[in-house]
């Protein structure tokens, strides 16, 4: 990232096309691939020679592999991996392609690019269907084929984004971030690019690699040699692709944790974070089982997200239906706060809706409606942060827009006095509908009015309420506000916050709404003759009765935004009035919590220096409680967050690659109140 308060822009690929149709780095001054046949040779250099066809034969059902490259340019070597896995590896496995690209292709030019390859058509449409808006620098995660093939793609320079992959780059601890079994070193000849093929590059190989990891490239130049040794290949030259005479394999013999800096460096102080988010009881489980608590929208994604991995999953639920709490509104809207700053919570939010849509794309129909979401430049904060938000988004106009008040009611509908952001890919959703859809799946068992109340480790599996049925290695908390009752998760400052919509009639004048708007509040597109229109906010109270002064409020939010309408429902007595009241759960800083769940008193015995330096030198890793995990703290904004959270926990469940970077994945930590509190000598 850039150091002043807005992110590196993104700096596109400046192509030119030769006679061939095949395209050119026009900065670079160099080919994308091969011109005698690039698929031929991505099949020879990366595929052949991390004897990839035979590895993925061999692989256990369930299991997955993780391919690493250096420069995605026009996905063609992700495409080329993607139809040998689906040739190869047992159907239930998983294919992770994580790229590192700085100067991604636009989507055009990827799709003019891959137009090359018409026998990877099937394929390659999927591709440039879901390849994502580029916003600035970050991660973005799409899922191929119910969850089959999944790609990463992390905008920015390898050796950075590769760091961002590491729990920590601090080399002590890169025994803990071994994610990669293949890498595909490609990016442009080092004669070329000699920036990219740095010995920072080459440390955040040697991290991410483990004992058996290979790497191939086209080149067999002496930086390459030299980097690949300094990250403790073993190398063999082979015959290269055409009339490429060598090229290079290797392969790591035995990994060395401590291969660079055998003894630390520094003694009192680090100049790196204390390793407190590392979690050293990594989950090999033998046995892919999970039972998780409390079956809302955080529940259902993450009984999806692990049943997808091959995980047997049993989710509790207290009540008689599934998401009937705080999941359980007829229409929620698909939104996040956007922002121009660079800190956790706004990326968290851009990556979270970014993926929320991709998750969307083929579930709309059936659990909602991808109307589109206006949010109104009502008042002067409003305002000033839509123009705080050109800058940064001006270009990404698949994701947002930046609309005139005439635009706005044009989209709407009705007349707006107020100009907006408009969101073309977002809209709402009935979350009881996506939740019912998401556990469909075949290893997913629902037990309903049932109440976890006490959870125990027995040394081996976790089990709920003493009860030998529900027992599993691994259990992940998602009820929400009710966490607090769990001894493990005591410690979290949950807050919940009471919220009532309100149920309008449609009328003639009201059913021209065709979008989404929110200002102070929002009102949705009727849905079988019905608008929800909310929420109210109220921290500390507990009522579940439906309150004519919220309806008020709710009516009062709305008036404001529609002025055409305002006296639409004025005639109704808000004593009669339909809602819903329910609770949201939220933590001070407004992320979720989604992790492994801290074991209390070894963690603030293990980082108890930090109440005297914040930056004290701690030799020791995180202390969790073995296979507990926490998905809890969506507050206002489950529809977008829950998705990418369920990824992010299947991730460290399973020991794959976040589809974040690591510091958001510690933006998320559910310890991370315990250290805050440890630094604010409050503990
Ligand atoms: C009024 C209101 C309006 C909202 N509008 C929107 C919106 O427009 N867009 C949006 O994105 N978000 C909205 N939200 C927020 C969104 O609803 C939540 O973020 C989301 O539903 C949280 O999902 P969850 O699974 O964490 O919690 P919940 O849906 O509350 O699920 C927790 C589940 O755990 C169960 N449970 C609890 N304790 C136990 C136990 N001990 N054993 C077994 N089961 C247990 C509960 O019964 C419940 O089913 C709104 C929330 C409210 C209250
Ligand atoms: C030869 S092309 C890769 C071709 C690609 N693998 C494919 O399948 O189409 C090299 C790529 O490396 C990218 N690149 C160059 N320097 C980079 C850097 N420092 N960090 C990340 N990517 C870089 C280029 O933008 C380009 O897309």
């Amino acid at each position: 990232m850039s150091d002043d308060q807005n992110p590196a822009p993104v700096q596109y690929a400046q192509l030119h096309w030769d006679n061939d149709g095949q395209p050119l780095s026009s900065v670079f001054g160099d080919v994308y691939f091969s011109k005698a046949n690039g698929l031929e040779e991505t099949r020879h250099v990366f595929l052949q020679h991390n004897q990839l066809a035979q590895r993925w034969q061999a692989l256990p059902e369930t299991a997955h592999f993780t391919i690493a490259e250096t420069g995605f340019g026009s996905g063609l070597n992700f495409l080329a991996a993607w139809e040998l896995w689906l040739s190869s590896a047992p159907a239930s496995a998983q294919l992770h392609f994580v790229s590192v690209e700085k100067f991604p292709l636009s989507k055009n030019d990827l799709s003019r690019a891959l137009s090359l390859w018409p026998q990877l058509q099937f394929l390659s449409q999927q591709l440039i269907d879901a390849y994502p808006c580029i916003v600035g620098e970050g991660f973005h995660r799409l899922s191929f084929m119910d969850g089959r093939i999944k790609l990463t793609l992390i905008i920015n320079d390898a050796a950075c984004g590769f760091a961002q992959l590491l729990a920590t780059t601090d080399p002590l601890y890169s025994c803990y971030s071994p994610t990669v079994d293949a890498w595909f070193l490609d990016g442009f000849a080092p004669s070329k690019n000699p920036h990219m093929w740095s010995e920072d590059l080459f440390s955040r190989i040697h991290q991410l690699s483990k004992t058996g990891t290979t790497a191939a490239t086209f080149s067999a130049a002496a930086i390459v040699k030299k980097g690949l040794k300094f990250a403790g290949f073993t190398l063999e030259k082979v015959a290269g692709f055409g009339r490429k005479r060598e090229m290079l394999k290797a392969i790591m013999p035995a990994h060395q944790q401590d291969y660079f800096y055998p003894q630390p460096a520094y003694k009192s102080a680090s100049p790196f974070p204390s390793p407190w988010s590392i979690n050293a009881s990594p989950n090999f489980h033998a046995k892919k089982e999970a039972i998780i608590i409390g079956a809302g929208l955080a529940g259902c994604t993450s009984a999806h997200a692990l049943a997808e991995r091959g995980w047997k999953i049993t989710l509790l639920e207290r009540n008689n239906i599934i998401a009937s709490e705080a999941s359980g509104n007829p229409q929620g809207v698909l939104y996040a706060k956007l922002s121009h700053k660079e800190e956790a919570q706004a990326a968290f939010n851009l990556a979270s809706l970014q993926f929320a849509q991709s998750f969307y794309s083929s579930r709309w129909i059936a659990t909602g409606e991808q109307t589109g979401v206006l949010q109104l430049a009502h008042c002067a904060a409003e305002q000033l942060l839509q123009t705080q938000l050109r800058e940064k988004f001006s270009a990404a106009t698949e994701l947002v827009q930046f609309v005139s008040a005439g635009r706005a009611s044009e989209l709407a509908g009705t007349s707006l006095a107020h100009n907006a952001i408009h969101f073309p890919n977002a809209g709402w959703i009935n979350p009881a509908k996506l939740c019912a859809q998401l556990i469909t799946h075949p290893l997913i068992q629902v037990i309903a009015n049932t109440t976890a109340v006490d959870i125990a480790y027995n040394g081996e599996n976790w089990c709920i309420n003493n009860n030998a049925e529900l027992q599993a290695p691994v259990v992940i908390i998602a009820n929400a506000r009710d966490a607090h009752y769990f001894t493990q998760t005591r410690h979290l400052p949950i807050k919940s916050i009471r919220g009532q919509i309100t149920y309008l009639p449609a009328t003639e004048t009201s059913k021209k709404i065709k979008i989404v708007i929110c200002s102070e509040g929002y009102i949705a597109p009727a849905n079988e003759g019905i608008h929800c229109t909310g929420a109210t906010f109220n921290l500390k109270e507990e009522s579940t009765a439906l309150r004519a002064e919220d309806h008020h409020t709710n009516l009062e939010n709305l008036r404001e935004a529609l002025s055409d309408m305002a006296d639409e429902w004025g005639n109704l007595d808000n004593n009669l009035l339909g809602g819903r009241v329910a609770f949201r759960c939220t933590l001070p800083d407004y992320l979720p919590a989604v992790g492994p769940v801290a074991d209390e008193i070894p963690m603030l015995d293990s980082f108890a220096p930090l109440r005297k330096n914040a930056r004290a030198f701690i030799q020791g890793t995180g202390k969790y409680l073995p296979g507990l995990y926490l998905n809890i703290g969506h507050g206002s904004r489950g529809l977008a967050y829950t998705p990418l959270c369920a990824e992010i926990l299947a991730a460290h469940i399973n020991n794959e690659s976040q589809p974040i970077a690591s510091e958001l994945v510690t933006a998320l930590n559910p310890a991370r109140f315990l250290i805050r509190d440890l630094i604010k000598n409050k503990r």
